[in-house]
């Protein structure tokens, strides 16, 4: 998978992406991140990227022309026919979900557009923009910090990324369940025991118990994913149970 970012600050995603897993990542050469600065395509000789906007109003607009630049730049140099998507980082945009990580992950190259200022130029966006995605429902000062968590959401999902194959899998929100708790030595902390079940080695109970953590927290937790869960005759029998208590 090849990331490539536009953005005004592109050491904010170097750091940001070279440390911990997805750096590993990185050095393993599963991933690569190229963090294209748009002031490099400034049309200005003040290397300006901004203007006011027209109409008047607070703050000042990206330019279209510097992003489209280097968009291009970054077209330029991938041999594929099939023309990258653009993820456009904005508060606007459908709201980023586990789906759409799991989906992004099946693509080789993704570029993420992040925008500064009150915005970019909506003619540009028109242009290049093919999916429009925000991290949630709050407002952040740039689009930077939305693509390191979706760039990371996606790297956890890639072949060899994760050291165990299995923790993709069974992490919270595989198949709309929250994750279970989880215990290490010691087995006393503080005077909190570990669940006994967790001690008897018997792999078959553990399994069961570890199920029946999860339907309890997100029954508790996210009851409006118990309705997208695939959930076998004993989860529903289990759920039943909890009602009555
Ligand atoms: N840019 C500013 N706020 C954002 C958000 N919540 N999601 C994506 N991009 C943003």
């Amino acid at each position: 998978m090849r990331f490539h970012v536009l953005t005004l600050f592109p050491d904010m995603i170097r750091n940001g992406f070279q440390t911990s897993i997805t750096g590993r990542a990185v050095e393993k050469g599963l991933l690569s991140v190229n963090a294209v600065n748009i002031r490099d395509f400034s049309v200005n000789k003040h290397n300006r990227v901004d203007d006011y906007p027209y109409g008047g109003g607070a703050g000042m607009v990206m330019q279209a022309e510097p992003v489209c630049r280097a968009y291009e730049s970054v077209v330029s140099g991938i041999s594929s026919e099939k023309k990258p998507r653009v993820l456009y980082m904005t508060p606007q945009g459908k709201v980023f979900n586990q789906r759409m990580a799991e989906e992004l992950s099946g693509e080789e190259e993704l570029i993420f557009l992040c925008g500064h200022y009150e915005g970019i130029d909506e003619r540009v966006l028109e242009e290049i923009v093919t999916d429009e995605v925000s991290i949630g429902d709050y407002v952040l000062t740039g689009g930077e910090l939305p693509a390191l968590v979706i760039m990371d959401a996606i790297s956890r999902l890639l072949d060899g990324v994760l050291h165990n194959g299995e923790s993709a899998e069974f992490d919270s929100f595989h198949d709309n369940l929250l994750e279970y708790p989880q215990y290490s030595r010691p087995e006393e902390w503080r005077g909190k025991k570990v669940p006994a079940i967790l001690l008897s080695g018997h792999h078959a109970n553990v399994e069961k118990w570890r199920r029946e953590q999860s339907l309890i927290r997100t029954k508790e937790r996210r009851p409006d994913l118990l309705e997208h869960a695939s959930l076998t005759k004993e989860d529903k029998k289990f759920l039943a149970k909890l009602e009555e208590v």
